[in-house]
């Protein structure tokens, strides 16, 4: 089975950016131990990150066309206003899980709303990198009951 953990725009200043929402951590570290993971659950993974957001929907578009079995995505900011993203996502028909390293609840009103989340299968907030990891295990648990 083959999974992807999409991460959208600024996200590849994970390390760099506002340490005490995001952590010390590199977007290359989380998807070392994204890796890890996905070799301990039997899973084929590839992280992509773009600050596209017409990057973003075709990867999604690609995911489709090669029937990949369950997509995690940090939108970033896109979470909270972009329809493309939410469209291209609800062309999937695989488990979708929405994660955030901050607990976007927790913060600023307008981080509260998720146009991604309707359309997601469920969202995880506030672990920090650990995020990823529980939402790759929720994908590929999705994607997995989904079969049975
Ligand atoms: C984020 C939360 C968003 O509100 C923010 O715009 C981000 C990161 C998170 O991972 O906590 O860029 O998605």
């Amino acid at each position: 089975m083959k999974f992807l953990i999409l991460h959208g725009i600024n996200l590849d200043m994970f390390g760099k950016r506002d340490p005490a929402q995001y952590g010390t951590a590199t977007l290359a570290e989380i998807d070392a131990r994204a890796q890890a993971l996905a070799r301990e659950l039997g899973v084929e993974l590839e992280c992509f990150q773009t600050n596209g957001e017409g990057a973003m929907c075709e990867r999604i578009h690609r995911a489709h066309a090669e029937a990949v079995d369950g997509v995690v995505i940090n939108a970033g900011a896109w979470t909270h206003y972009s329809y493309g993203i939410r469209d291209a996502l609800a062309i999937l028909t695989v488990p979708v899980v929405e994660v955030h390293m901050s607990n976007v609840h927790a913060r600023e009103a307008f981080r509260h709303h998720s146009v991604i989340a309707a359309v997601a299968r469920g969202q995880i907030a506030g672990f920090g990198a650990d995020s990823y990891l529980l939402g790759l295990r929720a994908a590929v648990a999705a994607a997995r009951g989904s079969q049975r």
